[in-house]
């Protein structure tokens, strides 16, 4: 998209004259699961509203700020609160905190998501790490002209979350004694939930998880060069044949549960990043 590199110094500038720190590791945190942020020590918070060229979240259980700080000594930058497709933005509104990120220095990215659990071994607040993808929204964020400045016109997606954060995760779970599974995701644009006979076919298609997020940031952090590790929270269960009527305030609330596991899992995670390249 052509001015795009603009809109991205133009939003750096800012932030860098509101923090000055060096960010190694991004965080976006998902519906429920903000708490997190209040590890952060040392933070600026910067409202989205104040940014150039950020939009600003309508949902209302999300907060939007970037909260920029260091995590466990790791000097990290986590968005309180995400743009979803859904809001009405385009792919690349949606996406544009990843290219921000990526200015600012980040080269790991941690996406959290609340998510409907598809696999009859899951269970509710359970942590999912996402182990692949499938994209099903109507769109991609990567559509238009390339700026090739900021990455290649075809990237390749053969490891879009990156397998030694996957077992790094994993280990660390294990640790902690926290009860995980490694899954794939699919993204649907929402905003309904999904009927028994999309469930079945997602399902199908061999997912394990559904939520309305992550896979633009994930591909456009595929584009930048920065690597993946996603985790879903199993908010409701999708079981075509039993399934019963969803209610947001319910999944809210059970991903506050799966929250308080994450809350715990990334920050042991963060300490332990294998050192850049
Ligand atoms: N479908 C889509 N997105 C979701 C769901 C779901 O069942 N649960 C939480 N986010």
């Amino acid at each position: 998209m052509l001015g795009l590199s603009k809109k991205i110094d133009e939003a750096i500038n800012f932030i860098r004259s509101k923090w000055d720190g060096a960010p190694r590791a991004g965080l976006i945190l998902g519906t429920g699961l903000g708490g997190l942020a209040d590890q952060i020590e040392n933070t600026v918070a910067i409202p989205y509203g104040d940014i150039p060229n950020f939009p600003v979240s309508t949902v209302e259980s999300h907060t939007g700020q970037l909260v920029c700080g260091t995590l466990r000594g790791v000097t990290t930058i986590a968005m309180e609160g995400r743009f979803h497709y859904y809001e009405g933005y385009s792919m690349q509104e949606v996406t544009f905190p990843v290219r921000v990120m990526k200015a600012l220095g980040v080269d790991t990215l941690i996406i959290t998501n609340a998510a409907g659990g598809m696999n009859h071994q899951l269970s509710l607040a359970q942590v999912v790490i996402i182990e692949d993808h499938i994209n099903m929204m109507p769109d991609n964020p990567l559509r238009g002209i390339n700026d090739d400045s900021l990455g290649p016109r075809f990237p390749d997606m053969s490891e879009p979350f990156n397998r030694e954060l996957v077992e790094l995760a994993h280990q660390s779970a294990l640790k902690l004694g926290i009860d995980c599974q490694k899954g794939v995701f699919v993204a649907v644009s929402g905003p309904n939930l999904e009927t028994r006979a999309e469930y079945r076919m997602l399902r199908n298609m061999g997912a394990d998880v559904v939520g309305m997020s992550t896979v633009p940031e994930t591909i456009v952090a595929a584009h930048a060069g920065i690597k993946v590790l996603g985790f879903s929270v199993v908010t409701d269960m999708c079981l075509p044949d039993a399934l019963e009527p969803a209610d947001v305030s319910t999944i809210i609330e059970v991903a506050g549960r799966g929250g308080a596991k994450l809350a715990q899992l990334i920050p042991h995670v963060v300490e332990r990043l294998p050192a850049g390249e």
